[in-house]
Parts: C-alpha cells; sequence; structure tokens
C-alpha cells in the first residue's frame, strides 16, 4: 500500500518535471534543425528552384531534364525549393493529385532523388497551406521536406529558411480579390516577431563557414515584383548583422544575381522553375545586377571550406552566369 502510495508521488514528480521541460522547450522556440552531412570531402553541392508547380508544362518538365543532368554531374546533396511549389493556388489538401503530377512524375531523374528544402510561397497560401506541411506528403514521396521556417545544417553551411509570405503588407491590405490561408498565424504581428527572433537566435548560435538564407520573396529584384520593402526593412538588417553570405528566392519569375553594394551579400533568384518570359525588368535600381535572364531555369551551388560558386542554367543545360567567392582559411579561436 505504501510502496504504490511512494510510487504514484514519484510518477507525479516526474510528470510535473516533464511538464517543465515541456513548457521551457515551447516558450524557447527553437527552429527545427535537420542535419545534412556534407560529402566526404567535405564540400557540399545542392540545386535551388523556384515558381514551379505546372503539371509538366511551361518547360517544368525540360527544366526537371536539366536538373537531373547537373545533379548528377555536380552529385548534388539535396534540392532548395524557393517556394509557389504549386499553381495557381497551392493544394486543396494533402490529398491533392498535384502533388503528384507536379513533383513526383516530374522530379524522376536519379540525382534528384534526395531530400526538397522547401519553403511555401504566396500562390502556396492561396491554397491549403497546411497541406504542404503535412507528414502525409512525406509518405507519398519520402523527399518532401517542407515547413515553415526551419535550419538545414550542412558542416560547413548552415541554411536558414525563411516564411516571408506573412511579412508582405499587400496579401493583408490589398489582397487583389486573392484569399490566403492564414490559419496557422491567428496573430501576424506576432508571428513575424517570434520568427525573426528565431531567425536571428539561429544565425547568432551558428558556427558555420558559410550562411545561406532562403525565402520566396525577393530582397533585391529587377524583374516584375522587384523589390520586397518589408523584407530590406525587417529581414535584411538581420542578415548583414550576422555576415549572411547569400540570400537566394524565388518569386519573380527569372534568374537573378544582383550583388549588395553596402556589404558581402549576394541577392540570388531562381523563380524560373516553369511559366516566365514576363518581359518586364525594373529600369530602377540597377546598382549591382550581375544576371538577369527572363526564361525558365535553375542554379547550383557548390560549396567547400574556401570557396563558394553559383550557376544559372537556362532549359538547354546552358550555363548562362556563373560566380565564384573565396574566403581565407584561418584557424577558429
Ligand atoms: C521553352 O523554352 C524555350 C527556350 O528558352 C522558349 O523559346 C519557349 O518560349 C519556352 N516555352 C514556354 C511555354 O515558355
Amino acid at each position: 500500500m505504501a510502496a504504490s502510495c511512494k510510487n504514484s508521488m514519484v510518477t507525479s514528480l516526474l510528470f510535473a518535471i516533464g511538464c517543465v521541460f515541456f513548457l521551457s522547450t515551447f516558450t524557447h522556440a527553437e527552429l527545427q534543425k535537420f542535419l545534412h552531412p556534407p560529402k566526404p570531402d567535405g564540400s557540399l553541392s545542392f540545386l535551388v528552384i523556384g515558381d514551379w508547380g505546372r503539371r509538366g508544362e511551361y518547360n517544368q518538365s525540360q527544366v526537371a531534364f536539366q536538373m537531373g543532368r547537373m545533379g548528377e554531374e555536380l552529385d548534388i546533396n539535396f534540392i532548395i525549393s524557393t517556394g509557389d511549389n504549386f499553381y495557381e493556388n497551392g493544394l486543396t489538401s494533402e490529398h491533392d493529385e498535384a502533388f503528384e503530377e507536379s513533383f513526383t512524375k516530374i522530379y524522376t531523374a536519379n540525382s534528384l532523388q534526395k531530400p526538397w528544402y522547401t519553403v511555401l510561397g504566396n500562390h502556396d497560401y492561396r491554397g491549403d497551406a497546411e497541406a504542404q506541411l503535412k507528414p502525409l506528403l512525406r509518405e507519398i514521396d519520402t523527399r518532401w521536406i517542407c515547413l515553415r521556417s526551419f535550419v538545414v545544417d550542412a558542416e560547413l553551411v548552415e541554411i536558414f529558411f525563411v516564411d516571408t509570405t506573412p511579412m508582405v503588407d499587400s496579401y493583408f491590405i490589398n489582397s487583389e480579390g486573392h484569399t490566403y490561408d492564414w490559419r496557422g498565424l491567428p496573430s501576424r504581428k506576432a508571428y513575424i516577431a517570434a520568427m525573426l527572433k528565431d531567425v536571428e537566435s539561429a544565425l547568432e548560435k551558428s558556427r558555420a563557414k558559410w550562411k545561406i538564407v532562403v525565402g520566396h520573396h525577393a530582397i533585391r529584384s529587377i524583374g516584375h515584383h522587384g523589390d520586397t520593402q518589408e523584407l530590406i526593412n525587417q529581414l535584411l538588417p538581420i542578415l548583414k548583422a550576422y555576415d549572411v553570405d547569400l540570400y537566394m528566392n524565388g518569386h519573380d519569375h527569372c534568374l537573378e544575381h544582383i550583388s549588395d553594394t553596402e556589404s558581402p551579400i549576394q541577392f540570388l533568384t531562381s523563380g524560373a522553375g516553369s511559366k516566365s518570359w514576363r518581359g518586364d525588368m525594373k529600369e530602377t535600381n540597377r546598382e549591382g545586377v550581375k544576371l538577369f535572364y527572363d526564361g525558365q531555369g535553375f542554379m547550383s551551388a557548390e560549396l567547400t571550406q574556401s570557396d563558394a560558386e553559383i550557376a544559372f542554367y537556362d532549359v538547354m543545360g546552358t550555363v548562362l552566369h556563373r560566380w565564384r567567392v573565396s574566403k581565407q582559411l584561418h584557424s577558429s579561436i
């Protein structure tokens, strides 16, 4: 009798301690982190694609074919999707056949059978945004890893994925007849504040040689949508404070490389996974523009302890632009 009473007290105590741990993890939010080992020689390579899901149309299949070839050649570790994964309006639910028709059945090359680290774009938010985050999709296609904001830690490089769609004012003020699925964020202000704090604290802790931030919207772009003022105001200062090397995005259906004029940050747009050729380019603020290609294609990145190289490819697999940067090899303190 006494023993069982003592046992139940111990159980309650353990339960209480468990609750405290649970609460402290919950209030002290940390972005979910995926560990991805680099290649045996310590290097890493990946492809970046955005704005793609159209059941193979608008050259999506041709881009997929060239990705397969380059993926093989570069022996890529994974693929990054910058969002707008399914057109026009995301997925209707996790049972939507568009997932297989625009993803599984399109990116079929051997070299593309790797994790796809994916963020949501504004078009994904026009459907059932939560559908793309559901575990069922990972059961249908194990490559699919889609979260709102998260981190991929690949040792020499750490990649921080940011959910930029809720940061854009116009989707809330003047939604132009579109409806957005904001179920996951009852308070927009609190959501953005917490997300930016989480990203900042993850960046602060990072000891990786290279830091890359990925979002759907461009910070700098001379394409159809142009710069995103909300990101210039709220995200760019964090990137500068923690020495981020590269910012990668989609949204504008083109390929772009713009060097920041005030920091070493490179702005890289890979949003040319299917429909493009919009024929419009902003005439303003052309400073730092190294590439603007108004057609379909994708980007690759290759990283070592000393060098980072990015390249852009068109539907024929032709290299449109290549850029390389070196970092001094110095031992850490
Ligand atoms: C497909 O790509 C080719 C070559 O860039 C281009 O000429 C053609 O217009 C593209 N098709 C579509 C539908 O965008």
